[in-house]
């Protein structure tokens, strides 16, 4: 029995096989670098357990985020404020060993959670030496100006970084609500220049969640070291995020005007992260039309 006859089809998926395949490389910094350069869009989704890992992984998904989003979806949280670094660094083990089983290649990010990078550059270096301890590759921060330090603190003692601007939802109370960031001159400013400085303290990542289309892409076009992934930012990205459950059409509240449900018409959950990398990657998702705003 060959390695591809043994995969078994089940109401849920396929799961990857146990025994070795073809792979492709494992994701890696140079590897997104090189990715960039050739104008192929990176692909990432957000998952917290090792199974949908493996699947995402198995689906041709580049980088999978260990999200703090995993408070609502996982936890019922209204928010993510109430997620613990004890949690993420739970999730995060889960997610690294299911990659593990199942020979996976993608670049593992940990959401460092709410409170746990604020204090000082030191208090930041201890949690993502927690994440990374449980087996991440990269750890993501939210906010710009006042991160910086922290992220020049941990990238120049080798913590790769990924950062968050536009609306970042641990700030979601100060910020009003869940709404578009960087609308209207003065906001496009100060959000490229957070940007600007981020690159420049190192960051290697930067998600642009819900800011307008036309600022994502100048500030892509502008960070030629610092890869922005979009979600909500149109299509002009170096790549997209969605949140796992949004994707497959699963959402406790209000799903977002810029998701797409890839479960539709999907026989799986894997061929619906199928379609989302195919969709990324020949740019058919997001649909700048659509989403703009
Ligand atoms: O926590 C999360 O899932 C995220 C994504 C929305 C990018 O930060």
């Amino acid at each position: 029995m060959t390695a591809t006859s043994a995969v078994s089809a089940s109401p849920y998926g396929t799961l990857p096989p146990a025994s070795p395949m073809p792979q492709r490389r494992p994701v890696s910094l140079p590897r997104l670098a090189q990715m960039r350069q050739a104008g192929e869009k990176i692909t990432m989704l957000t998952a917290y357990d090792a199974t949908f890992a493996a699947v995402a992984d198995a689906a041709g998904v580049e980088c999978i985020l260990v999200g703090d989003s995993l408070g609502m979806v996982c936890q019922g949280l209204p928010s993510t404020v109430g997620v613990t670094l004890d949690t993420m660094a739970y999730h995060t083990a889960s997610v690294a060993r299911g990659l593990q089983r199942a020979q996976g290649t993608a670049w593992l990010i940990a959401d460092l959670p709410y409170g746990t990078y604020a204090e000082s550059r030191e208090q930041a270096l201890r949690s993502a030496c927690t994440l990374m301890q449980a087996g991440a590759h990269m750890v993501k921060l939210e906010g710009g100006g006042w991160t910086v330090p922290a992220v020049e603190f941990l990238v120049q003692r080798g913590v790769p970084v990924c950062t968050h601007l536009g609306l970042t939802p641990q700030t979601v109370h100060a910020l009003g609500g869940y709404r578009v960031q960087g609308k209207g001159e003065d906001a496009a400013r100060t959000l490229r220049q957070h940007a600007h400085e981020l690159q420049d303290a190192g960051a290697a990542m930067l998600v642009l969640e819900m800011v307008p289309s036309a600022l994502a892409a100048d500030i892509t076009a502008e960070l030629p070291h610092c890869h922005t992934i979009g979600i909500g930012a149109g299509n002009g990205t170096a790549g997209q995020v969605l949140v796992l459950h949004d994707m497959l059409g699963m959402n406790l509240g209000k799903m977002p005007k810029f998701v797409r449900n890839f479960m539709d018409g999907a026989g799986s959950v894997r061929a619906a992260m199928e379609t989302y990398v195919q969709a990324v990657k020949h740019g058919h998702f997001p649909d700048n039309a659509v989403h703009a705003w």
